[in-house]
């Protein structure tokens, strides 16, 4: 598969996630505005994928002229909780006495290396998983998207499913369909379905009952910040299905490249959630399907506590606090 984001010579280029799974259509964003809607659109996403989009929105602006830092502080800023974002801009800024040049070789180095080490995250994630597990082939239970389409290529959690299922040891992943975006429903069933690993959708709500049920041999998530002390911020529903694992004693491992990393943080209690638009949970599809001026408590991002989760997985290995 193509990455998820690119450098064309003089755009930006991204496989649209609003249009996935019923269309696969790359979009070219040759400004720094085109890129703050796509990540805000969400048309690009996924923490490993927006450091990269970071790093190429300084490109963008580099190229461009005018005041290049502030335009790469709204980079930084388009979306609040995922880490990568600004550590991607951080590091090509890095570049800019040096000129256009030295930022864009900077943002490509990303690039590169977001595939080498997620595929080495996954891979040390993936012996953790079979270390704590006793049942072969696996049953994994995976929430949003944290496959090929949330990194430059390859895929942080799903990377661990990658790794496994080439040694035959996946049975099946059931899929947090994720609400309301649907990352799962329509970014990692897709993705399964074109690996061909068996899987399942399923409403969020079932994640517990899966549980209960004994269906669920361990629980793969990536995630968009990690405080110092282990606590880790990712989509919304995360922290219940870690209260529902540790209370049904399943696994949950945690697999993000070591940029997810804040350290300036000494607890999850520092993130920001992201609130999104009211509006994505009004409506389902075209149709409103709430009384159309509805209150809405919509976080895009929770955060799990560091008790619940059984190991935090980068590409150095397992994350001690
Ligand atoms: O709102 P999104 O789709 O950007 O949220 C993405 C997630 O929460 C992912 O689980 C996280 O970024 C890890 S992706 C490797």
């Amino acid at each position: 598969m193509r990455r998820t984001i690119d450098w064309d010579g003089d755009s930006v280029t991204i496989i649209d996630q609003t249009a996935l799974p019923a269309e696969y259509r790359i979009l070219r964003l040759a400004s720094v505005d085109d890129l703050i809607d796509a990540i805000r659109r969400l048309a690009v996403r996924g923490a490993p994928a927006l450091g990269a989009a970071g790093a190429l929105g300084v490109v963008l602006a580099a190229r461009h002229g005018g005041d290049v830092r502030s335009a790469a502080e709204r980079v930084a800023n388009a979306r609040p909780t995922a880490v990568n974002l600004s550590w991607g801009v951080t590091r090509a800024l890095s570049k800019l006495d040096e000129g256009a040049e030295a930022v864009l070789a900077e943002a490509l180095s990303i690039l590169d290396e977001d595939e080498r080490l997620n595929h080495k995250a996954s891979g040390h994630a993936a012996e953790i998983v079979l270390s704590l597990t006793d049942r072969r082939p696996l049953r994994l239970l995976s929430h949003c998207n944290a496959g090929h389409l949330a990194t430059v290529a390859w895929g942080s959690a799903l990377g661990v499913v990658w790794h496994l299922h080439r040694r035959g040891l996946v049975d099946s992943v059931l899929v947090d369909e994720t609400r309301p975006l649907m990352q799962g429903s329509r970014l990692t069933a897709w993705e399964l379905a074109q690996a061909g690993v068996p899987y399942r959708v399923q409403p969020d709500s079932a994640a517990a009952a899966a549980m209960a049920r004994g269906l669920v041999d361990c629980v793969l998530v990536g995630a968009d910040r990690i405080a110092a002390n282990g606590d880790v911020a990712n989509k919304i529903g995360t922290y219940g299905l870690a209260i529902a694992a540790r209370h049904h004693n399943v696994p949950l491992v945690v697999v993000a490249p070591s940029s997810t990393i804040d350290s300036t943080l000494p607890s999850g209690a520092g993130i920001a959630i992201e609130e999104r638009a009211p509006d994505e949970l009004r409506t389902y599809g075209a149709t409103t399907i709430t009384p159309s001026d509805a209150d809405v408590f919509n976080p895009a991002f929770d955060v799990t506590p560091a008790d619940l989760i059984s190991a935090v997985v980068t590409e150095h290995g397992q994350f001690h606090p």
